[in-house]
């Protein structure tokens, strides 16, 4: 990024935290809207359209949605965008239908997240001497990118642009962030997605791939209502090939990337996902970090942390799954449910699994709603043992999840029931 702008970012910076970003804190619940075969089935915009009360029903507030854009043949999901202006050649949808969905969600009060794929982008063709060739589906040539505009090494790239800021992706050329035409193209596209197809906020793909500078420019650019970025690593495993009890340091990277990226945006709690996906299976003592609070990021940054249980990898292609157990991933949605952060709901297990989980997750939704849980609520550790996690929210809710049952003397008096089924309760204060 260019010194100048380096300079009027940090003037501008009180106006900014002040006036652009509001806050995130009062309650959200993601939603999902597909996972990896939605494309294979065609017709998501549509489909999803049906879905709506469902969706108002679970006090969902944000729906995030595949990446709109045209992308190569071998990428029908959507990640491999190439004409990110082309949304009539998705597999979801036209561009028609794609706002229409939007206006449809947004008369419910729900808002649409776009999933950004600004790592990479895949060429419209290739020149003589085997360089990328970009176009951007636009009339007037903006995005119209050659060989320059992709960072130097990558095997797409004709060395002139700057080097990679991020690590690199293997499956497409990167795109050069630092190139000024890119920073100016990409924030006009994307504000494009705001104002002429209805989009409020993003979802960044691949985040790890270029300097956490430029998420924070494309915010300020931006002012989306919510962003939430990919950025994932694995968990630490130990020599037994265990994971570590403390996973400080992965949730350390998270934050700091939040903060790097300048405070506005979230980030996908992916702590919190590896440690619940083994706490769930008899290891509920990992739910407590040296300090006693939540082992993941909203242990330690709450108001910046999206939980979620899967997504259309994690799950739909089986590269880090939750326990294949609709019982284990009821237990899953308790805690993130009814904990800090933005809880997620995965397309799925809404909308696909139907009996065991639309009922709990609509039942777990509505306390979370009702009791003003959100982002920011404080959580106190009432046990954390093999077989029995139970925390008190807010001082309002009380929950618990594993087989085991607890001492009476842990729930006050004044505690109802409000949901439960198999090794879980919620209780409200009343
Ligand atoms: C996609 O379709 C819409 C509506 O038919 C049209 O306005 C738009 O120009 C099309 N986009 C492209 C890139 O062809
Ligand atoms: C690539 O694009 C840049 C910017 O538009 C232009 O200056 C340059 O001449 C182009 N290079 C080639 C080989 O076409
Ligand atoms: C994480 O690391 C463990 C241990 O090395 C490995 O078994 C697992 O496959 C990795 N998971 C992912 C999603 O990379």
């Amino acid at each position: 990024m260019p010194n100048t702008m380096n300079f009027l970012y940090s003037l501008c910076f009180l106006c900014f935290s002040i006036s652009l970003f509001p806050s995130f804190s009062s309650p959200a619940i993601l939603f999902q809207g597909f996972n990896w075969a939605s494309s294979d089935k065609g017709g998501l915009y549509n489909s999803l359209k049906n879905s709506i009360p469902d969706l108002a029903d679970a006090g969902i507030t944000h729906v995030w949605l595949p990446p709109p854009s045209h992308s190569a043949a071998d990428a029908p999901q959507g990640y491999l965008p190439g004409r990110l202006y082309d949304l009539n050649a998705s597999k979801y949808g036209t561009q028609e239908e794609l706002k229409s969905l939007i206006a449809a969600l947004r008369e419910k009060g729900i808002k649409a997240i776009a999933d950004i794929v600004i790592n990479h982008r895949s060429a419209e063709r290739l020149d003589q001497r085997g360089f990328s060739i970009f176009e951007g589906g636009t009339p007037d040539s903006r995005l119209d990118w050659n060989a320059t505009f992709i960072c130097k090494g990558d095997r797409f790239s004709d060395g002139t642009g700057n080097p990679d800021t991020g690590d690199d992706w293997w499956g497409a050329p990167d795109v050069d962030h630092v190139n000024p035409q890119v920073q100016r193209e990409l924030s006009d596209w994307m504000n494009w997605l705001k104002t002429e197809i209805g989009f409020e906020g993003w979802r960044f793909d691949l985040v790890k791939g270029y300097a956490s500078g430029f998420t924070k420019f494309y915010m300020e650019q931006t002012k989306p209502d919510f962003a939430v970025g990919e950025l994932w690593n694995n968990i630490t495993y130990g020599q037994d090939g265990k994971a570590e009890l403390n996973q400080d340091a992965h949730r350390a990277t998270l934050v700091y990337w939040v903060e790097a990226a300048g405070g506005a945006v979230t980030a996908f709690d992916f702590t919190t996902k590896g440690i619940l996906g083994i706490a769930v299976n008899g290891e509920l003592l990992r739910l407590k970090d040296a300090n006693g609070k939540p082992p993941g990021m909203i242990g330690t940054k709450p108001k910046n942390a999206v939980t979620f249980i899967d997504n259309h990898d994690t799950w739909s292609q089986r590269q880090w799954p939750f326990p294949d157990d609709s019982d284990k991933i009821v237990l899953g949605y308790v805690y993130i449910l009814t904990h800090p952060g933005h809880p997620t709901i995965f397309y799925d297990h809404y909308l696909e699994w139907g009996g065991n989980l639309k009922a709990p997750l609509k039942n777990l939704a509505a306390i979370r709603t009702r009791n003003g849980i959100n982002a920011e609520s404080s959580v106190n550790i009432l046990a954390a043992e093999a077989d029995l996690y139970m925390a008190e929210i807010d001082n309002k809710v009380i929950m618990k999840i594993g087989p085991k049952g607890f001492p009476g003397n842990l729930l006050p008096p004044n505690a109802q029931r409000a949901y439960s089924g198999k090794d879980f309760a919620v209780w409200e204060k009343k």
